[in-house]
């Protein structure tokens, strides 16, 4: 078994290049089989979620070649089975992408229940009734998802919950449909914006993304097309909080410092210094930061992929910070592994009380999730002495070379066989 051994004490100091974003590459991939033509997809993080992607790309008959995975070429016209089952597809939450996207273009498709971190009950039903308004016939048996649908007919549809998955989704099925579709309290997160990019990219009319208010105009035929994935605005959160952790001076590339603002505010709040430039933001940690209290949101909010990342820099902030996650109503799983490293909090439902401590020491701790396997690097960055984390698969699954970047920026890790 694989693990990380990481020793505390190094600043982190230098660049670093962020790499394209996980969540839209996650739903990109799928969606180049709309075209039924050939695209290809730049800037892919080189992580296993794409792997696994792969796999269910050429279960499905279509022809995958890449550049190491950071180019990928798609000829989606080859395919020709529309199930998706199986581990890959089992493996990962975004395979649900499947449905959409195979639904959309040929009117037919079944996946595995989607997997993916432990983080809370994670329904799709939102998803289903877009589909459904579409005129869909969806049902779950055996632990496969099936929708089918003679004709797929544009329809206004009004999210319950602000959901990334299922807005993209509900466009991945209504970009071919007859007329127009709306979805309304959509999510407005930075990957929404780049998959509808995509999908105009490839001929699709959709308007709004962005905005609560999504307005799907349905075209007849897609063709292929070039596409540069955004650069992943979490990955850039996770080397911003490790800069301020180890009170380094990081300079992150390759990002979009707009999509940033949540984090910098809240690490300014802190008392962080945070220089933000053209596609890159300097961040420069202080001695000893102070306590802020923290609510989850869908963007523009504090994003729920960095909660777990913050947890660990408010266990060695002066004074009280209170965590609301307002999105998943699992994910402080973390906690019992910062509290083997001599955090203070307390958890109650979806609340953490975090007290402040001189710091942490370092442990034998788990990854229990994605996030949280990138908070335990931060926790091993920071806690004295020696960290020793275990359940790298979840870290591989979403940080492209995670421990190369730390050690480029001077952090003491590295893989171990244990
Ligand atoms: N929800 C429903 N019904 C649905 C869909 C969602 O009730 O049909 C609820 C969820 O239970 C949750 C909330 O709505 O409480 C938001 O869920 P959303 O659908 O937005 O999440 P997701 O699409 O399953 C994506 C990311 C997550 C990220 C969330 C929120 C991918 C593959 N995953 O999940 O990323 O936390 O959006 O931003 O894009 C991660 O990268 O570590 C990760 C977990």
């Amino acid at each position: 078994m694989e693990k990380l051994l990481i020793k505390s004490g190094n600043k982190l100091q230098g660049k670093i290049r962020i790499s394209g974003a996980k969540n839209a590459a996650v739903a990109i991939i799928p969606a180049a089989i709309l075209s039924g033509d050939i695209c290809f997809i730049e800037n892919l993080p080189k992580i296993n979620d794409v792997r696994q992607l792969e796999q269910i790309l050429l279960q499905l008959g279509a022809e995958v070649e890449h550049n190491h995975f950071s180019k990928m070429k798609i000829n989606a016209s080859t395919i020709n089975n529309y199930e998706a089952l199986g581990d890959s597809a089992r493996s990962m939450r975004a395979s649900y992408y499947f449905l959409g996207a195979m639904l959309g273009r040929f009117g037919k498709a079944a996946v595995s229940l989607p997997g993916g971190c432990n983080i809370g009950v994670r329904p799709i039903d939102q998803h289903i009734k877009g589909f459904e308004a579409l005129g869909a016939k969806v049902t779950i048996e055996h632990g496969v998802v099936r929708a089918e649908a003679k004709e797929l007919i544009g329809a206004s549809i009004y999210l319950d919950v602000i959901s990334v998955g299922a807005t993209i989704n509900i466009m991945l099925a209504a970009v071919k449909a007859k007329g127009v579709t709306t979805i309304e309290n959509a999510a407005k997160e930075p990957h929404v914006v780049d998959v509808a990019n995509f999908l105009n990219a490839m001929g699709a009319d959709i308007k709004g993304a962005g905005t609560d208010v999504i307005k799907i105009n349905g075209v007849e035929e897609l063709h292929g097309c070039d596409h540069m994935v955004i650069p992943d605005q979490i990955e850039a959160g996770t080397y911003m909080i490790a800069a301020a952790a180890t009170q380094g001076n990081v300079t992150i590339e390759n990002v979009i410092p707009y999509h940033l603002e949540s984090i910098s505010a809240k690490l300014m709040e802190m008392g962080v210094v945070i220089k933000e430039y053209d596609d890159s933001v300097q961040v420069i940690g202080k001695e000893r930061l102070k306590s802020v209290d923290l609510k989850t949101l869908p963007y523009p909010g504090f994003p729920t992929d960095l909660q777990q990342p913050m947890s660990v820099l408010l266990t060695i902030a002066e004074g009280t910070s209170v965590v609301t996650e307002s999105i998943w109503e699992n994910r402080f799983r973390h906690v019992g592994e910062l509290k083997r490293m001599g955090a203070n909090i307390k958890v109650e439902g979806r609340v953490a009380v975090i007290e402040g401590v001189e710091k942490l020491s370092g442990a034998e701790v788990q990854a229990t999730d994605l996030r949280a396997g990138a908070a335990m690097v931060i926790a091993g960055l920071i806690g004295e002495g020696e960290t020793l984390i275990s359940n790298l698969i979840h870290i591989d699954r979403g940080y492209e070379g995670l421990e190369e970047k730390m050690l480029s920026l001077g952090g003491n890790i590295k893989r171990i066989q244990a």
